[in-house]
């Protein structure tokens, strides 16, 4: 089956049977792999290798993961592209053809700090080790952890070196560093140097006491030598710097003819751009949506061919990441909301929450509208997600009542979890009209307000959509959490409907 596979048609047009009974056949397959899923998302985002010969060895870059470790599915994960679980098996599909798949990381794991973050690097690293990394940069993000954090994931584990490396950032210190500048992978009988360097205008937004920064172009000038000396193949750096301190570095050390860059554009362009000392340039896009994929071949007329790959539903999810996703959201849960160092903030209106069935008693209309819809459900939709992510702040943050949807942080007197704030659970009234647990407590008369006082209280809670300033306020609400991540087709006219009330 495999050797059919490592002919010219992989994953081609001509290929949709063979291809999807490989992808199927993998040794830890999840659902939702079928002809049917492959076909739709080959039309909707390409093919991928058609026509490819099978490469001498099959460099897989990507980077730039920005803590999107899985997609959160809220527009529908088979319409989000990204995620380890994809990654994994797009790998897999490629190591099962035959191909010798070199994976390469440029960094930037996290963008956030905090309890969560931390953990979350950590199950990244994870992830990354179990796919076989065979080269991961750091990003200014995972630099900004602790160094203590840093140091535990990223150490040795026993006889499996580190897959981290980096020519000019040491941890701790560059006498103490415990990753390597560089690394020599033997691939498919290529020898393939890599380095990684972090861009010094991105150093020095890097604000760590353990970590050391050496300027790039001094650390790339103690490595290239080396990586020369070592007879490579192919040279490969990884630089975490703006696209123009990277070409400044390609045009210093054009032994490289595969140059990483950070900050480009939001999606990998199709072609790799040429770099005036002959090297390729590579953008990969953001938040891991597609990794780029370079086949090395023996033909002097074409020794390179490149690919974007979109991580897409067509692969399917591979059970040992989402088994990594799992422990992950069990020990956000372990930890708890107080464990992850989440501290209350004050909303802005000074009030206090009384969660929506409280207002069911007086506003029956409005709350049977909200019943019916999908807001009065939102946190159980997180329940029944697998894994589950009800522990998970990053998730809470818009499907329950009391956060600050954007800063994943509950407000005071917010939701705390199920045992301690039932009544706040899912997306509620008072995320749009604000706290109401004063007018709550004054119209059922348990505390005496004088008339001046409860209309004051009432008015607070009006929202209209009468004049374009009142709509206005009232559509940025929606877009909170409505964002281009979470609702990208979010159209004020067709959504208010669904909720209005
Ligand atoms: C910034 C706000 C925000 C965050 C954070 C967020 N969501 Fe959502 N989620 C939404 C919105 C808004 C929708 C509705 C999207 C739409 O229909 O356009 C939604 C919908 C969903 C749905 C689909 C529900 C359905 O019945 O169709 C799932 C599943 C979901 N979210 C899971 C998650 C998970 C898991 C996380 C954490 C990784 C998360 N969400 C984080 C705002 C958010
Ligand atoms: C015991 C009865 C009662 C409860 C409980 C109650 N309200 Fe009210 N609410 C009223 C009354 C009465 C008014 C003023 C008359 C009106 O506009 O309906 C009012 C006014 C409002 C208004 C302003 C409407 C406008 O356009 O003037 C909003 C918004 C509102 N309430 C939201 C809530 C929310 C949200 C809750 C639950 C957290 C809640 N109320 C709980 C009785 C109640
Ligand atoms: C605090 C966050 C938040 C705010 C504010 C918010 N939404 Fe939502 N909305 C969600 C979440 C979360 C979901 C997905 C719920 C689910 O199915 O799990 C959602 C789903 C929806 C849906 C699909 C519901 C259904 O029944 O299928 C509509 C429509 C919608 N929102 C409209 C709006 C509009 C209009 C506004 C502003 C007036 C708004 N939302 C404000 C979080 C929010
Ligand atoms: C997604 C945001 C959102 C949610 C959730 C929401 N509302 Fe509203 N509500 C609005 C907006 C916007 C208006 C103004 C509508 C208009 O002017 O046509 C409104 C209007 C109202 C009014 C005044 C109605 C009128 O015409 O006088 C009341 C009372 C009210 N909401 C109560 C509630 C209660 C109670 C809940 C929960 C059961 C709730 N709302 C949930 C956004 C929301």
């Amino acid at each position: 089956m495999v050797m059919v596979l490592t002919r010219s048609v992989f994953f081609g047009f001509a290929a949709l049977s063979v291809t999807a009974a490989v992808l199927a056949g993998g040794p830890e397959r999840g659902a939702g792999m079928d002809d049917g899923i492959v076909a739709t998302f080959r039309e909707r985002n390409g093919a991928v290798f058609a026509d490819w010969p099978t490469p001498q060895a099959l460099l897989v870059l990507t980077g730039e993961l920005d803590g999107y470790i899985e997609p959160c599915g809220c527009t529908g994960k088979e319409n989000q592209k990204g995620g380890l679980s994809r990654r994994q098996n797009f790998l897999r599909a490629v190591r099962d053809a035959g191909w010798e798949a070199v994976p390469v990381d440029l960094g930037g794991q996290v963008k956030r700090f905090g309890r969560q973050t931390e953990q979350k690097f950590q199950s990244i690293v994870d992830g990354l080790r179990g796919m076989r990394y065979a080269a991961v940069g750091f990003g200014p993000g995972d630099l900004r952890l602790p160094a203590e954090e840093l140091v535990a994931a990223v150490a040795p584990i026993g006889d499996e070196p580190t897959p981290y490396l980096s020519a000019n950032v040491g941890l701790l210190g560059l006498d103490a560093n415990i990753t390597p500048r560089f690394r020599v992978v033997e691939a498919g009988g290529l020898k393939i140097g890599i380095t990684a360097v972090l861009g010094d205008e991105e150093a020095s937004r890097v604000r760590n006491d353990d970590v050391e920064v050496l300027p790039a172009a001094e650390a790339i000038a103690a490595v290239a030598p080396q990586l020369t000396a070592a007879g490579c193949d192919h040279q490969v750096l990884l630089a975490w710097a703006t696209p123009e301190e990277t070409k400044r570095l390609a045009a210093a050390f054009p032994q490289f003819d595969i140059v990483v860059t950070a900050g480009g554009a939001d999606e990998p362009p199709f072609e790799l751009p040429q770099l005036p000392g002959g090297g390729r340039l590579v953008e990969l896009g953001h938040k891991g949506m597609y990794a780029v994929a370079i086949g090395f071949f023996p033909d002097a007329a074409r020794p390179i061919r490149s690919q974007r790959v979109p991580l897409d539903a067509r692969w399917g999810e591979a059970d040992d990441m989402i088994a990594i996703l799992a422990t992950y959201q069990q020990k956000l849960e372990t930890l708890g909301l107080e464990g992850l160092g989440l501290v209350p903030i004050r909303h802005p209106s000074g009030r206090r929450f009384a969660g929506s069935a409280a207002c069911a008693e007086c506003h029956a209309d409005a709350f049977e509208v909200w019943e019916s819809s999908g807001h009065a459900t939102a946190l159980t939709t997180l329940e029944e997600a697998v894994p589950r992510r009800d522990g998970d702040p990053e998730c809470l943050s818009c499907h329950v009542v009391g956060w600050a949807p954007q800063r994943f942080e509950p407000f005071e007197g917010g939701f705390m979890g199920m045992d301690k704030t039932p009544q706040l659970a899912h997306q509620g009234c008072e995320n749009c009209h604000g706290p109401a647990a004063a007018h709550t407590a004054v119209e059922r008369g348990d505390v005496r307000a004088s008339t001046a006082e409860r209309d004051r209280l009432r008015s607070e809670l009006v929202l209209s959509l009468d004049t374009p300033a009142d709509r206005e306020k009232v559509v940025n609400n929606c877009l909170e959490c409505h964002d281009l991540d979470n609702s990208p087709h979010f159209d004020f006219d067709e959504y208010w409907p669904v909720v209005e009330h």
